[in-house]
């Protein structure tokens, strides 16, 4: 049994820097991976057990039905690399299927990750596992001198590429397509386009839930950052946009007001939007289109009730 976990902040983005450009910036917005503080994780779990987000659960009943058939198409890997992996549960099925001796993986939420990865080395005692804190977006490079060499799977599951304009998307599997390697292979899973009405409910669900991931990230500002946000005066505001293909989700400020960050003060007018996520929905074909343009390959698909995973080399 053998773990590592690696925090590499210089490898991380600066939360100060961005949040104060992004205020700055007309109109407002702030990276989604900053969601990710510790309530935050618990608010993203908890999202994934709502009635009305099912992109967890359909993903889960997908991998765990046709493991097998996925498992056959990808054949003998050494080494599987999860690029924000979060809590690490949806890497155990392709462990159990597939045998590698090295598993990578990495976050921007790194002793939450650290926390979550050191149980796989118990559980599956010749596995040698590495947790790196970093923002594999950015800094992907700082990666590689920990890979061992051999065939490399690159596992991105959850439709976290979701999260990126299809350009950026495009950059992100550029990137994924030189830290695979030559016999490298890429498993990914996405959210498909479907009616606007049910993606809608999907974010904004009736428990709440979501628009308390949303307002968390006032709070950590608040607290991380010394902030000031009143979150009673913003309103969680989710939509389908069907003319770009993407849920937004926004924080409306619910009067003219400011907030003090750093000693920086930011003006919001009545009903100004702090935009703060796109979470893109494909058509299986489309995303193909982006993944070939990256440089990969499609070697299979599968669905289930509007998601996807496919398979590349
Ligand atoms: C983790 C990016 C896949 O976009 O559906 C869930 C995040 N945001 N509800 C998504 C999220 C609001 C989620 N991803």
């Amino acid at each position: 049994m053998s773990f590592r976990f690696l925090d590499l902040p210089a490898a991380r983005d600066d939360l100060r820097a961005d949040v104060l450009a992004g205020l700055a910036a007309q109109p407002k917005s702030i990276p989604p991976k900053y969601f990710y503080d510790a309530p935050g994780c618990r608010l993203f779990e908890a999202i994934c057990k709502q009635p009305e987000y099912a992109v967890t659960r359909t993903e889960h009943a997908l991998m765990a039905s046709r493991l097998p058939e996925i498992a056959a198409a990808i054949g003998q890997v050494d080494c599987i690399i999860e690029p924000g992996a979060g809590d690490c549960s949806k890497v155990r099925a392709l462990l159990d299927a597939l045998h590698p001796s090295q598993l990578i993986v990495l976050d921007i939420a790194g002793s939450a990750l650290a926390q979550a990865a050191e149980p796989l080395a118990h559980d599956y005692p010749l596995l040698d596992v590495t947790a790196i804190g970093m923002d594999f977006i950015h800094e992907l490079d700082a990666a590689s001198p920990h890979l061992a060499p051999g065939r490399r799977l690159i596992y991105y599951p959850g439709s976290s590429i979701g999260n990126f304009s299809p350009a950026e998307a495009a950059t992100v599997l550029t990137r994924f397509r030189h830290l695979a390697g030559e016999a490298g292979q890429l498993l990914i899973g996405f959210d498909l386009k479907k009616s606007p009405q049910q993606l809608h409910q999907a974010y904004n669900d009736a428990a709440g839930v979501t628009a308390a991931f949303n307002l968390n990230l006032l709070e950590r500002l608040n607290r991380e950052l010394g902030a000031n946000f009143d979150l009673a005066q913003f309103n969680h505001y989710a939509f389908y946009n069907p003319q770009a293909g993407r849920i937004e989700m926004h924080l409306v400020s619910l009067a003219e007001q400011t907030v003090t960050i750093s000693g920086q003060a930011f003006h919001f007018d009545l009903g100004e939007s702090l935009h703060t996520e796109n979470s893109y929905k494909y058509r299986p074909d489309e995303f193909g289109g982006i993944a070939n343009s990256a440089g990969w390959k499609q070697k299979g698909e599968w669905v289930l009730d509007g998601f996807a995973v496919q398979l590349y080399t």
